[in-house]
């Protein structure tokens, strides 16, 4: 923000900047500048002040949410003097989508039941995907009827999507397939996948999963090689070699790759990203080392890599089996290991499982903010 210039920064221009942040991922870049806000907008008492501080602190949420600084986002939500239904949702979601299933449906129902807000479609997303998360079908079933009974909320694809994906999970592969067929709109390309996952995972038979891939690639989607791989999934659990062979020729006949997935994390101000088996940091070696060393770590501890995602076909090459070891994640949050060294003071009393969330470490990076 420029300081110098004589101007005053509006709401419009702080909400930018922090809309900015949450989108980087920039934790530090949001925290300045929500420091700045409260020394230099301090509540002026101007009638505009009230919109105007929902919708930075609706960013605020937004932004702590989105650095994972979720205990942040709920102090910056817990003391608004005024919430309107965006903060409500933002709130929501942010729990949802950090695994607190219970403060996350908490919240739900304080909104609805104790401070008479109308959840919109936005919420009902947010609420389903809570459940989703926690695996909570009956409680999905429930949210999802009361949308529709109790709010006369038209579902969405999204709600749908919410909805087919968790049956299928739960196994519940012909309720999840009632839904779509009763469905108000096309289904997408993501609910023929989540029933197509679903069936390769409960071995639902190879029959089946072929005309869920077969509707999945009828939807003009540009991202098929999802499907593809699925079905050579399905194809290989049945070892239906020569269909899993047709399968990988075409997918590299219409060119597809699967999509390079990355990771990144913030620094001291810096957000660093990572592809898998990423070596262009630099300090690559050390988050190498660092990485050979909690290997060790892991395999000491009886701990293996579950692999069995990775690839569809049985043998799995050497170069997948490296490139998954260096899984941009676990790249990232080395960074966070190598950074004071924390590693020893928990490996301890970690589970080997945590290192895909690594909780503590997420903390003290709050902490230390
Ligand atoms: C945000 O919420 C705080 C309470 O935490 C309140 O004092 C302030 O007026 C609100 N607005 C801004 C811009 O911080
Ligand atoms: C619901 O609320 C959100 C704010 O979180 C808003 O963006 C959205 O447009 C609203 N949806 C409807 C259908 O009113």
């Amino acid at each position: 923000m420029q300081r110098d210039a004589g101007l005053a920064p509006d709401s419009y221009m702080v909400h930018s900047v922090l809309t900015a942040c949450a989108g980087a991922g920039s934790l530090l870049l949001g925290v300045y500048t929500h420091a700045l806000l409260l020394r230099e907008l301090g509540g002026d008492g101007d009638g505009k002040a009230v919109s105007r501080d929902v919708l930075i602190n609706n960013s605020l949420v937004d932004l702590y949410g989105k650095c994972r600084a979720v205990d942040l986002a709920r102090q910056v939500f817990d003391r608004m003097p005024k919430r309107d239904i965006t903060s409500w949702n933002l709130m929501i979601l942010t729990l949802a989508n950090h695994g607190c299933v219970r403060e996350s449906v908490d919240l739900f129902d304080r909104m609805t039941r104790v401070e008479s807000v109308v959840p919109n479609a936005t919420t009902f997303v947010a609420i389903l995907s809570a459940c989703n998360h926690g695996g909570m079908v009956e409680e999905d079933r429930r949210y999802f009827e009361r949308m529709v009974s109790e709010y006369g909320i038209r579902p969405r694809i999204e709600h749908y999507g919410c909805m087919v994906d968790i049956l299928a999970r739960a196994g519940f592969i012909e309720e999840a397939l009632d839904v779509v067929s009763g469905m108000n709109c096309r289904p997408d390309a993501i609910i023929w996948r989540s029933l197509l996952d679903a069936c390769c995972k409960q071995n639902a038979g190879s029959e089946l999963s072929e005309a869920m891939a077969k509707m999945a690639l009828d939807v003009p989607d540009d991202a098929v090689s999802g499907v593809y791989v699925l079905l050579s999934r399905v194809y290989a659990s049945a070892q239906r070699w020569n269909d899993v062979g047709m399968v990988l020729r075409l997918m590299s006949e219409e060119g597809l790759k699967k999509e390079p997935g990355f990771s990144s994390i913030e620094m001291d101000g810096l957000v660093h990203q990572f592809v898998a088996g990423d070596t262009s940091h630099p300090r690559s070696e050390d988050i190498y080392m660092k990485l050979d060393e909690i290997d060790q770590r892991l395999a000491s501890s009886g701990y293996k890599p579950d692999l069995s995602e990775a690839r569809m076909v049985a043998g799995m090459d050497h170069t997948k089996r490296a490139a998954l070891r260096l899984h941009s994640e676990r790249l990232s949050h080395i960074v966070w290991l190598a950074q004071g060294d924390s590693w020893g003071t928990h490996s301890d009393s970690e589970e080997p499982e945590s290192m895909q969330r690594l909780p503590h470490y997420q903390q003290a990076h709050i902490r230390a903010v």
